[in-house]
């Protein structure tokens, strides 16, 4: 029976590049998640988009003296280009500033006003005289009250990761003009989060499958108390209040980004031509949604997400898991954007393959605690495991079987128990890398899948068919016929992980139908066209592939090309220097 995926992504802002943090954090296990269920013949449907909104976005535009819409829209297309480069297979990403997006979250946001889930209030918030304006999130910055952190901002805290309120930073200072902003009077919308507490209670006692430290988050953050949240924001760049009389001001970011993922799953169904497609994620009580998130995320997915979803229409799915991830650090250090000690993706992907990449990130994937990239770990990596353990094998199998059988899948004669043996492990390993992959534990299904891979090579020194031609060609024969089905059903168990390399692998084996679809970048469906990424399905897709090979004797195979190139020392201090040369 097919299964029914939701794979739904942080949606990042766009205001700077991605760099290496984010992608280890959530695009790329996202992806391996969603590329191990496209494997398994299973329905997924993955999504996320540029989060377009927000003071991220306008206080970046300020800076550079250009509008909001200006800063979205570049880092909207890069980001475009560095998924498909990557190989993120979102089904759709798109974007928050779209008429679909606004129609949903107003449509949302009325409803639960209706209802009373939310209700105006007046607030105190800092007013820059200056400016003449007041001054959300972003705008203002201050000493944290928790940690003393002198830069914190009106909306969390970088160094304790604490979400704050502007007014409770001490000596706020205005973004714009540096003086002290003063309290004042507004109207606000409030969201009733108190009125959910018990469902929320009930709901995260069912979800005794969610990571420990998700878990406990979100338990301690209820049992705090939860307190109504501020929904809207006196900016221009936003979607509009659809409360009369309110239209100047716009929704809290957060409130309708998580919104993003029921609203792009509406579109991509649009962009299908079939408008109801979306319901099979989101009705259906057997589908799960997996929410792909970095740890300062919790709230917002566990929280806030589902209560708008309960307060909205309550036979909407909620999230099934939350694999919330840790944070990775760089070469010692905390990424930070502002200091630029960054390693950017595009850069990155200029210089080196996306494979290595992926291999090396969820090789340190940040799953239960902080971990950290550094260029030494990187190069070992590639030079010491994915090429010596995984790509010369297969070289060195592919090659024999092209100077000592012709290029094709040589004929075995009867399996010996040694044979034997290792058939069964790599089909064992189907079933255990399967359960690591579903259960979100990547690195894990990724050790035992390179464990595997070692066993082919113990298998292929024991065996040693080039000794073995000398006196006994059908011996070698088998022995090279079982090493392909072997690497050919290993391939499978890494393609979510290593979907390039994996691709051109099933390529040399002989297969003429790829294993997974492309990823272009078209008009969305909305006229006006703002632009999206889309994966395109193979045509193989909707049938279980996660089954050992069945590679048949006989087969001519291309000839082969390496998977993976040998990285020089040399870059890890040429890598080093350049970090250290551009941060400040
Ligand atoms: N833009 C937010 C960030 O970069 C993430 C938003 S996730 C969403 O931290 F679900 F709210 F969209
Ligand atoms: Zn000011």
């Amino acid at each position: 029976m097919s299964e029914t995926i939701g794979v739904f992504v942080a949606w990042p802002y766009a205001n700077g590049d991605l760099h290496l943090g984010h992608v280890a954090g959530v695009y790329i296990p996202a992806d391996t998640f969603a590329r191990y269920h496209r494997l398994r013949g299973n329905r997924v449907l993955m999504v996320s988009g540029s989060d377009a909104h927000g003071t991220p976005i306008t206080v970046a535009a300020e800076r550079e003296g250009v509008t909001p819409e200006d800063i979205f829209k570049r880092y909207h297309r890069r980001f475009l280009e560095t998924y498909q480069q990557l190989g993120i297979s979102f089904d759709l990403f798109t974007h928050t500033h779209t008429q679909n997006h606004f129609r949903v979250s107003q449509d949302i946001f009325r409803t639960l006003y209706e209802r009373g889930y939310i209700f105006t209030q007046t607030q105190i918030q800092l007013y820059c005289e200056y400016d003449r304006r007041f001054l959300p999130d972003r705008y203002v910055e201050g000493t944290c009250p928790y940690c003393g952190y002198p830069n914190a901002r009106g909306d969390q805290c970088d160094n304790c990761g604490r979400t704050l309120d502007a007014i409770e930073l001490i000596d706020p200072r205005c973004r714009l003009c540096g003086r002290r902003p003063v309290p004042r009077e507004t109207e606000h919308f409030f969201f009733d989060l108190p009125a959910f507490t018990d469902r929320l209670l009930a709901y995260l006692d069912r979800q005794t499958h969610w990571r420990p430290n998700v878990q406990h988050f979100v338990r301690n953050f209820i049992q705090d108390g939860l307190k109504p949240r501020p929904v809207s924001r006196d900016l221009e760049w936003g979607i509009p209040l659809p409360i009369p009389g309110y239209e100047q001001k716009v929704m809290y970011v957060w409130f309708e980004a998580v919104i993003g993922y029921l609203s792009a799953s509406i579109e991509w169904a649009l962009a299908e031509n079939r408008p109801g497609a979306w319901e099979t994620w989101w009705r259906d009580p057997a589908a799960r949604g997996y929410y792909f998130i970095g740890k300062d995320n919790i709230p917002f997915h566990a929280i806030i997400w589902p209560a708008e979803l309960m307060g909205y229409d309550e036979t909407l799915n909620v999230p099934y898991d939350i694999p919330a991830n840790e944070f990775l650090n760089l070469e010692g250090q905390q990424f930070s954007t502002s200091r630029n000690w960054a390693i950017w993706v595009p850069d990155f992907l200029s210089r080196y393959a996306p494979d290595p990449l992926r291999d090396y990130l969820t090789s340190i994937a940040p799953e239960s605690r902080d971990s950290e990239f550094t260029w030494q770990g990187f190069l070992e990596r590639n030079n010491n495991e994915l090429l010596a353990t995984w790509g010369n094998l297969v070289h060195r199998i592919l090659t024999f079987v092209h100077t000592r059988f012709a290029g094709r899948v040589p004929e075995p004669r009867e399996f010996d128990g040694r044979d034997r043996l290792l058939l069964d492990q790599i089909a064992t390993g189907f079933q255990r890398v399967g359960e690591l992959y579903e259960r979100v534990e990547l690195k894990a299904a990724q050790r035992e899948a390179m464990a595997l891979a070692r066993e082919v090579n113990r298998y292929l020194d024991e065996k040693a068919p080039w000794f073995q031609i000398r006196e006994d060609r059908q011996a070698a024969a088998t022995t090279l016929f079982v090493a392909l089905r072997a690497i050919d059903s290993l391939k499978l168990l890494l393609a979510p992980i290593l979907p390039f390399s994996s691709e051109q692998l099933h390529h040399m084996l002989g297969y003429t139908e790829p294993l997974f679809g492309e990823l272009v970048i078209e008009p969305g469906p909305e006229t006006g066209g703002h632009e999206v990424l889309r994966y395109r399905p193979a045509p193989s897709e909707g049938r279980n592939r996660w089954v050992p090979s069945t590679l048949e004797t006989g087969r001519p195979l291309p000839p082969p090309q390496p998977l993976y190139q040998k990285l020089d020392e040399g870059i890890v201090e040429q890598e080093r220097q350049r970090l250290l040369a551009q941060s400040r």
